[in-house]
């Protein structure tokens, strides 16, 4: 199976719960090595940006407003079949609709204030990687 990198994000809902530690651990317990990782504040321009994709979607705004709203942590994780790994390990976007010890099922709050983001392919993953990374704060 072949390693891979994926793009993931500790949201604002989470880091205001002081759950980044805990996130972590489920992250490195399902095998995903964190690579890089930093605490920011996204901007007004970084959130739209990196969700423009759903920028006719009804709920844009809220999203938007609710990335910018508190600090996020920004990750690259690295692992065997990470991109699908994370995935499954984050569960359902609806934390209710969430699997049983998934992180959106442990910890989220509502859809919108589901605690984490993963990249949902790889042309995603290396897109989100690079609009957040330089390569040289990636150390395997
Ligand atoms: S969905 O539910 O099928 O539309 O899920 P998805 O396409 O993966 O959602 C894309 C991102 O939008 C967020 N989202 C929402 N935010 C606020 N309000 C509502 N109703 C809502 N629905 C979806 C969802 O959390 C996804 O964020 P990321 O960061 O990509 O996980």
């Amino acid at each position: 199976m072949a390693i891979e990198r994926t793009f993931s994000i500790i949201k604002p809902d989470a880091t205001r719960r002081n759950l980044t530690g805990k996130v972590n651990a489920m992250l490195e317990d399902a095998g995903l090595r964190i690579v890089a990782q930093k605490r920011i504040r996204m901007t007004r321009e970084n959130a739209e940006t990196f969700y423009a994709v759903h920028k006719e979607r009804p709920f844009f705004g809220e999203l938007v407003e609710f990335m910018t709203s508190g600090p996020v942590v920004v990750q690259v994780l690295e692992g065997e079949n990470a991109i699908a790994k994370n995935r499954e390990v984050m569960g359902a976007t609806n934390p209710e609709e969430a699997a049983e010890g998934t992180i959106r099922k442990t910890f989220a709050e509502n859809i919108e204030a589901n605690s984490v983001h993963g990249s949902d392919s790889a042309e995603n993953a290396a897109i989100e990687i690079a609009y957040f990374f330089a390569g040289s704060e990636l150390v395997g």
